[in-house]
């Protein structure tokens, strides 16, 4: 039997990960975020102490990479790093830079490619990340690029960070949201880019729960319930 996969990309604060997991409640499929897997990686490349922007230091971790995914009894995707459980300490604001910075490596994608090919050969998926209907899933059933104005995608990180009682500043933000986007735009290796038969979903002057209407009729027109 074959699974039905559903691509969700686009840059960074889009709102993906939130609407990718709703959609996927919605849906009773599996939440699939591809970027905890590259933030896994660049947390194992910072404490092996190497450059992650630095392919000659990144590619021989690769080898000994024990990085594993698994789903708790809540359904919340966790990473584990050689048997840690590192869900938390990748959300920290030094490893985002970092898994841009390793994210360029084509090495880095290749090694990671298998692995998330085989969840969405396993089961119902919506995998959320920056190539996943143009690399990953090029046949997935459904294709979003959701996407969404800098400042409001800033104005969210902000009001995200200040929730978790975290001190943060809305022109820093800003900033480090636009050089992500410049870097992940730019990469020669799986560029973020929308899939010619991507749909287009700007998120800009939408909430969350408008986001979620707009995306679940997308899905429907797409695939059999
Ligand atoms: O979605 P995120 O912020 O957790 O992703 C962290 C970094 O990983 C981001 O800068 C780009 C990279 N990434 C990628 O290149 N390809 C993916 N499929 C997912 C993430």
């Amino acid at each position: 039997m074959s699974f039905r996969s559903i691509a969700i990309d686009g840059p960074a604060g889009a709102g993906k990960s939130t609407l990718a997991r709703r959609l996927a409640e919605r849906l009773g499929f599996l939440y699939v975020d591809t970027g905890a897997v590259y933030r896994t990686v660049a947390l194992a490349v910072l404490r092996a102490g190497a450059d992650p922007a630095d392919e000659g230091q990144v590619i021989p971790l690769l080898e000994g990479l024990d990085i594993r995914l698994d789903y708790g009894l809540d359904g919340a995707q966790r990473m584990y790093l050689a048997g840690e459980d590192v869900s938390g300490a990748i959300r920290e604001h030094q490893v985002s830079g970092a898994a841009s910075k390793a994210a360029s490596i084509p090495a880095v994608r290749t090694f990671l490619l298998d692995l998330q090919r085989k969840l969405a050969r396993e089961q119902d998926v919506v995998m959320d990340g920056r190539d996943i209907g143009t690399v990953v899933l090029p046949g997935a059933d459904v294709k979003i690029f959701l996407t969404a104005a800098p400042e409001a995608r800033a104005r969210r990180r902000l009001l995200e960070l200040e929730e978790r009682g975290q001190a943060a500043d809305f022109q820093t933000i800003l900033r480090d949201i636009e050089a992500r986007d410049w870097q992940d735009e730019h990469r020669t290796a799986s560029p973020l880019e929308r899939a010619e038969d991507a749909v287009l979903l700007d998120t800009t002057d939408l909430n969350l729960d408008q986001s979620l209407e707009r995306l679940l009729v997308l899905v429907k027109e797409r695939i059999e319930p």
